[in-house]
């Protein structure tokens, strides 16, 4: 996924190998660290690795957030499974995990994303500048109809 340029296209562009083994290092340490973080999935058929989705702290303009985030091999797109993983990591984070709120960031541009924020109950809060470059941010309504939407 990392290496694709059309997954990483909203998300900073490809990573080499050393940039993907940090990235997991840091994701295995969230879930050392607060037991929850990324999970990588699989086809229920093949068992072949089809994505990934996340719940993840994220220091955004110096608040303790927590964000879901989601991307598919570009061959799964259009099928609903982001939303269904979104759903169910929002579900998960309020219901399970009582979370105050969720929130997603995305690109502006990232147009398709922002639509599965939107389906999964999520609402356009404000912009924010992230990593430098300037992101819309979602959140979650409340823990009665998040995930319902
Ligand atoms: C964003 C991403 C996860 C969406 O995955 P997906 O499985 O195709 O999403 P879904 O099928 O659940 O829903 C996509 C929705 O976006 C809509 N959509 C597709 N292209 C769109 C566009 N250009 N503008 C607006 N909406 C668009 C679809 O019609 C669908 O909405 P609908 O059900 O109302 O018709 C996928 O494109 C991806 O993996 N991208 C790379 C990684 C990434 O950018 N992750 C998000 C980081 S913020």
């Amino acid at each position: 996924m990392d290496r694709d340029p059309e997954f990483m296209a909203m998300l900073g562009g490809p990573r080499d190998d050393a940039q993907t083994a940090a990235y997991l290092a840091r994701n295995l340490q969230h879930w050392t660290d607060y037991g929850f973080g990324l999970w990588i999935l699989r086809e229920s058929q093949q068992n072949r690795v089809a994505g990934r989705a996340v719940l993840r702290h994220l220091l955004l303009e110096g608040s303790d957030e927590v964000e879901v985030g989601y991307g598919f091999h570009p061959e799964f797109w259009g099928r609903g499974l982001a939303t269904e993983i979104a759903a169910a990591c929002v579900r998960f984070g309020l219901e399970e995990l009582g979370l105050p709120s969720i929130v997603a960031i995305a690109l502006p541009a990232n147009l398709r994303s922002q639509r599965v924020m939107t389906k999964v109950g999520l609402v356009y809060e404000r912009g924010v500048t992230h990593d430098g470059l300037a992101h819309v941010l979602f959140r979650s309504r409340s823990r009665a109809v998040a995930g319902r939407a």
